[in-house]
């Protein structure tokens, strides 16, 4: 299974989502492949925003190796889920997925969450709440599993 998560700058949440789910994936010894880019293209290249990868750290998840990108043309067949972080990336994402031939799955990441009351994983990058985002996308990502181990049996 291929999952990208995918943010506006790829240095704050989707790297986050990335870096928890690896550490699942890992756990349960899921042969996945999990990545992440940005809608946008201002950080590319950049590691995690210090913020990300401190909130990471204090639960012993190194996310300080990866690297921003940007979202390609490419990703759409590569990738078995696309998984956006909030309303304005599945909208750009939808964009233009209408446009090529596209593969995967697009679906927001906290679509996963049973009876969710938010479906977006908010912004930290103004207002510095990693660690709610931290929790937020921690919870979601055992349904993340469940759900798309469900859906390939
Ligand atoms: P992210 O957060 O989309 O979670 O990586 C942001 C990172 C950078 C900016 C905005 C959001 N920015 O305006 O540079």
């Amino acid at each position: 299974m291929k999952i990208l998560f995918v943010c506006l700058g790829n240095i704050c949440r989707s790297p986050l989502a990335q870096g928890i789910l690896e550490h699942k994936v890992k756990e349960l010894k899921l042969d996945w492949e999990v990545d992440s880019a940005g809608t946008g293209s201002w950080h590319i290249g950049e590691p995690p925003d210090y913020r990300s990868v401190a909130v990471a750290k204090q639960f012993n998840i190194d996310i300080s190796n990866q690297r921003a990108r940007q979202l390609s043309i490419r990703d759409f067949e590569d990738y078995d889920y696309i998984l956006p972080m909030d309303e304005t990336n599945l909208k750009d994402i939808n964009y233009v997925a209408k446009t090529i031939p596209a593969r995967a799955t697009i679906k927001s990441v906290m679509d996963f969450m049973p009876g969710n009351s938010s479906r977006i994983v908010p912004d930290p990058y103004f207002d510095g709440r990693f660690l709610e985002v931290y929790h937020l996308l921690n919870e979601v990502m055992d349904h993340v599993i469940d759900e798309i181990i469900t859906r390939s049996e």
